[in-house]
């Protein structure tokens, strides 16, 4: 019996009752996929091969001495939060298509992944996405990348030494064609958070019991079928039991000064004093920088970060249509598109990113997000909710504006803003806000299962 991915029930992974083809599943994932990965310290090699045997035998050492699988995972999170044990460190790999020939797989081959993105490859979905043409992005991202290695863990001299035995075995005919190094930043209450400052990574599609039962469910429900992020894996010894998962990656750099000076400015044209001038820059992000969900109550302070909300009861006067959680989970439908978002910002700076700062002290470039995320298929997940969700003004509801986190393209439609917190009072139409996040690069690449790399 395949393993049903549809199932509505969230699995229990350690069950007596488990059956074999969803056990032999788990022993074959990659970890990072089911449940985020501790990757506080993340690098992210890409690699172009260049002989069919070598990169062969290349991935299968790195499968075979390297990586773990999903259950081993599993079970380590459950013994540290049992006994505090540390885990071992994550390695995951994504082949391209690109790189799946070089592998040795003929054209035909590679047809057998059903994504039309993913064999298409990232440079040629620009148009598809708006995103800037290939020939501005980063150097490394305009060459023909074969393969991504993450190396993921909460200690930054493990990550650094795994990353030199990694690179140290690349055989002759491979390149280390470039890399980038992801860093977790924290607010004080300990959140996860970007370089806008705002808490991120709190909305997760959850797929394993012992995730789901942890949340509340009163408002929405976290718990997704497996069909969310994985796909059999087609060149594996069985595809029945063996799958993979599509994973988008994108460098996306952030003017932090332009997003807080935008901040203000919508601030000011609203007349938001005191405490209540916060509320612009949740205007945009539909959350507060803390988490607190724009929609289901005005700020509160402390507590853990709410995630059991949806949008029923709010006609945009709470939480506009175009902020970006809202475009990119309008949560009373879409479910199918919601991808597992596994990022981590990059880049250094001196000030703090949650303060009261003034904009002049912010960066203004080589910060951002290494947004990564795991789709069961490209075309219906990420580039979805890119193109018909961010980048279009007339998502939901006509000419309510882009997503002014992501949204690409011409922003040249005026929006209006509710001038107090679930009120019907508008603000004069306006000119949206200047777009700050810009894609330096990315690759669409395919997470295949560790029975596939193994067999090499
Ligand atoms: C630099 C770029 C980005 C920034 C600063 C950013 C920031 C955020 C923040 C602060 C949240 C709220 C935290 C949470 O609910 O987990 C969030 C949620 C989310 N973002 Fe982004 N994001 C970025 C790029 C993207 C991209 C490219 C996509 C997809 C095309 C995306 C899709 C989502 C989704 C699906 C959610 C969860 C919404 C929900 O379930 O409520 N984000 N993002």
């Amino acid at each position: 019996m395949p393993v049903d991915l549809n199932n509505a029930q969230p699995l229990a992974w350690d069950s007596a009752t488990l059956d074999a083809d969803t056990k032999a599943m788990l022993d074959n994932l990659q970890p990072n996929i089911l449940r985020a990965h501790v990757r506080d310290h993340l690098s992210v090699l890409f690699v172009r091969f260049n002989d069919v045997a070598e990169g062969r035998a290349y991935l299968r050492r790195l499968a075979v001495t390297k990586m773990k699988s999903a259950r081993k995972h599993l079970q380590e999170t459950r013994d540290f939060t049992a006994r505090g044990r540390r885990g071992s460190p994550y390695v995951g790999v994504g082949i391209s298509k690109a790189g799946y020939r070089d592998l040795g797989h003929s054209v035909e081959d590679v047809r057998a992944f059903g994504d039309k993105a993913f064999r298409d490859g990232m440079k040629r979905r620009t148009a598809e996405v708006n995103d800037p043409p290939a020939e501005q992005w980063e150097w490394v991202y305009q060459r023909e990348i074969h393969a991504v290695i993450l190396i993921g863990d909460d200690d930054t001299h493990t990550v650094a030494a795994l990353r030199e035995e990694i690179v140290a075995d690349l055989p002759e005919s491979a390149r280390l064609l470039g890399e980038e190094t992801g860093k977790s930043m924290r607010n004080p209450a300990g959140d996860g958070i970007e370089h806008f400052g705002y808490v991120d990574g709190r909305s997760q599609p959850l797929f394993l019991k012992d995730d789901v039962d942890k949340e509340p469910k009163e408002h929405w429900d976290p718990a997704f079928p497996l069909a969310n992020i994985l796909v059999q894996d087609p060149f594996a010894p069985n595809p029945d039991r063996h799958h993979g998962s599509y994973l988008v990656f994108r460098k996306l750099e952030q003017n932090v000064r332009a997003f807080k000076e935008n901040e203000q400015e919508l601030a000011d044209s609203l007349g938001l004093a005191g405490a209540d001038r916060d509320r612009a820059g949740a205007l945009l992000v539909g959350r507060f920088e803390d988490g607190t969900p724009l929609t289901s109550k005005p700020k509160e302070v402390g507590g853990p970060v709410s995630n059991d909300f949806n949008f029923d009861t709010d006609d945009g006067t709470k939480c506009p249509f175009s902020a970006h959680v809202r475009k990119t989970n309008p949560r009373s439908f879409g479910r199918e598109v919601l991808m597992a978002r596994r990022g981590q910002t990059y880049g250094d700076r001196d000030d703090q990113p949650w303060d009261d700062s003034p904009p002049e002290v912010r960066p203004r470039g080589d910060v951002g997000l290494l947004f990564m995320a795991f789709n069961s298929s490209l075309v219906d997940q990420f580039e979805f909710t890119q193109q018909s969700w961010a980048n279009s003004p007339d998502f939901q509801v006509a000419g309510t504006g882009h997503d002014p986190v992501i949204g690409q393209g011409d922003r040249d439609i005026k929006v209006t803003h509710p001038t107090a917190w679930g009120k019907p009072e508008m603000s004069e139409p306006q000119a949206q806000v200047t777009q700050t996040v810009t894609l330096k690069g990315g690759e669409y690449f395919f997470a295949p299962s560790l029975a596939y790399l193994r067999n090499l």
